[in-house]
């Protein structure tokens, strides 16, 4: 249950979960800012949200003076923000520890942790000035546990769960949940690039997990909408692994 005529921003919303999600806040009656670095992305995304109120806008999250000019956008164009799915991230290069460069290490880390934090940061502020607001962070079953060649992305992913955690800890008396979810293997465009093609990912990734599939971006957008609406009003700083069982190995 949400809110008709809430504001949900959503980062990374050009492709994969945050387009599933994006969608998924509109049906749900939710005006949507769809987010992207890649503008033509964002805009794909926001033309397949055929009668639902919607702002495209061009946010490299690793850009404070963007996620900045990107909050100011939304307000001056709806006056609220009441919902953040934080979603944009990159899997980054498979390589060992002792292999990896520190250009590589902090390529993911400024995405997927700095990047979060910092529309995280400006979410805050105004829901803190609306006394209401929820934020979903984007972590992984990778900010549980491990595989390997993925100590950079293993790395960003507890410090979201942290990061959670910290900002729920802060934002439940003002109003204002804090969440996470943690996907397991999720058939999207960046799994794809990762493996090589579908088949391969999915012999690759599948044996992992004990309901015999891969998870559906749907599947993990179904998930940000329960976090953000009101049937989840008592949760808060919870990671949600949504991963067919892979964590029960
Ligand atoms: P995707 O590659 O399909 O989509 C990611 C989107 O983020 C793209 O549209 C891309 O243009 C955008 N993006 C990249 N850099 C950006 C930046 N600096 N600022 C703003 N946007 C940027 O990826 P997918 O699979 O949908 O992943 C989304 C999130 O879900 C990521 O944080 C990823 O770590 C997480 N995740 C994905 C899983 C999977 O198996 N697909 C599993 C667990 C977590």
């Amino acid at each position: 249950m949400i809110e008709q005529g809430a504001v949900a921003f959503v980062t990374g919303a050009g492709s994969g979960i945050g387009r599933e999600t994006a969608l998924a806040f509109s049906r749900a009656g939710c005006r949507v800012a769809v987010t992207d670095i890649d503008m033509a992305a964002a805009g794909e995304t926001a033309a397949a949200i055929a009668d639902g109120q919607v702002l495209p806008l061009k946010l490299d999250v690793t850009s404070e003076a963007e996620v900045i000019a990107a909050f100011e956008a939304v307000l001056s164009r709806w006056g609220r923000v009441d919902h953040l799915f934080n979603n944009a991230g990159i899997r980054g290069q498979a390589c060992e520890a002792h292999e990896m460069s520190e250009a590589e290490f902090r390529r993911v880390l400024d995405l997927n942790v700095t990047g979060a934090f910092l529309c995280q940061r400006e979410a805050l502020r105004t829901m803190y000035t609306a006394g209401r607001g929820t934020i979903v962070n984007m972590a992984s079953i990778m900010g549980f546990t491990t595989g390997p060649g993925a100590l950079q992305y293993t790395t960003s992913k507890h410090a979201v769960i942290g990061m959670t955690k910290a900002a729920a800890f802060e934002a439940a008396p003002r109003g204002v949940r804090v969440n996470a979810v943690a996907p397991g293997t999720t058939e999207t465009p960046l799994m794809l690039a990762h493996a090589g093609d579908v088949q391969t990912m999915r012999d690759r990734y599948t044996p992992a997990y004990p309901m015999g599939r891969l998870g559906r971006p749907e599947e993990i957008a179904d998930a940000v909408i329960w976090l953000s609406g009101s049937a989840s009003s008592f949760v808060t700083g919870h990671t949600l692994a949504i991963d067919g069982g892979y964590l029960l190995r």
